[in-house]
C-alpha cells in the first residue's frame, strides 16, 4: 500500500492499494468520526474520505479546480450535521484552522459534540444559518464559506452569511440539492438558477459548477469568489 499527496491541493491525499482511495490524515489518531475505514501507512493514520457519504469528497473525484480549505483556514460551515464532511476539513486544516459549525437540528447536534469534544478546530452552533447575526458574537471574517443545507432558499443562506463573514476574495462553496428547490426542473436548470441568483448580486463571481454525479446524482457542488 502507498500513500501520494494530491498533485494540486495540500492535505489531500491518494491511498493506493490497487485502486486510488481519497483520504484525509487523521488529526486524532485513534479516533474515528462516522464508520470510515481506517489505514495505517508508514505509522500514519489516515481516514478514508467516501464520495459516496460527503459530497466535498465526491467534488474532488470529480476532478474540482479549486480547492480552498487549506492548514490553518478559518470555515464558516453551514448545515454540519453529525460532522461526516467537516471531520475531513478539520483533519486538512489542522489546529491552526477553525471550522465554526452551524446546524438547526438538535439530533444531529448532539453526535456533533461529542466529534468536537476530540477536534478542537470544530466549534458546534446551534441556530438557524438563515439568521447569521445571531451568531456574530463568535464567528470572525473567514476564508471559505460551505453551505449544505439542502433548503429551497439556500442561495438567499449563502449569500446573507458570505456577505457578513467571507473576507474578500474568499471562496464560498455550496452544495445545490436540486429537488429541494424545484422537483419539476432538469437539475441542470436549477444549478444555472442558483449560478445566477448569486452572480447576479454582483459581489461574487462563478468559478466552476461540479455535477456529483454518479456519487450524488441531482447534486452539484458550486464555488464563488467574492469579488468585494
Ligand atoms: C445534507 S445534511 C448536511 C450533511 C453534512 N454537510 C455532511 O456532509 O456531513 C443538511 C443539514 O442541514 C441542516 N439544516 C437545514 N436547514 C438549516 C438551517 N436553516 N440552518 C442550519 N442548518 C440547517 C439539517 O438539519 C441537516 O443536518
Amino acid at each position: 500500500m502507498r500513500v501520494k499527496e494530491d498533485q494540486k491541493f495540500k492535505n489531500i491525499f491518494w491511498i493506493l492499494d490497487g485502486k486510488k482511495q481519497l483520504a484525509t490524515k487523521n488529526l486524532v489518531p485513534g479516533h474515528r468520526v462516522y464508520d470510515e475505514v481506517v489505514r495505517q501507512v508508514k505509522g500514519v493514520e489516515y481516514r478514508i474520505w467516501n464520495p459516496y457519504r460527503s459530497k466535498l469528497a465526491a467534488a474532488l473525484y470529480k476532478g474540482m479546480g479549486v480547492f480552498p480549505f487549506k492548514k490553518g483556514s478559518k470555515v464558516l460551515y453551514l448545515g454540519i450535521a453529525s460532522g461526516t464532511t467537516a471531520s475531513h476539513v478539520s483533519d486538512i486544516i489542522e489546529n491552526d484552522g477553525v471550522i465554526f459549525g452551524v446546524e438547526i437540528a438538535h439530533r444531529v447536534m448532539r453526535d456533533l459534540l461529542s466529534v468536537a469534544s476530540v477536534r478542537k478546530n470544530i466549534i458546534p452552533i446551534l441556530e438557524s444559518a438563515r439568521r447569521p447575526q445571531s451568531y456574530s458574537w463568535i464567528v470572525p471574517e473567514v476564508d471559505v464559506v460551505y453551505e449544505d443545507v439542502a433548503q429551497p432558499d439556500q442561495a438567499k443562506i449563502l449569500i446573507k452569511n458570505s456577505d457578513i463573514y467571507l473576507k474578500k476574495g474568499g471562496y464560498s462553496l455550496i452544495a445545490v440539492k436540486s429537488s429541494s428547490i424545484d422537483v419539476t426542473l432538469p437539475p441542470k436548470k436549477v444549478y444555472r438558477m442558483v449560478e445566477k441568483e448569486i452572480t447576479s448580486t454582483r459581489r461574487y463571481k462563478l468559478i466552476e459548477t461540479i455535477d456529483l454525479a454518479p456519487y450524488d446524482p441531482k447534486h452539484a457542488m458550486i464555488i464563488f469568489k467574492k469579488l468585494r
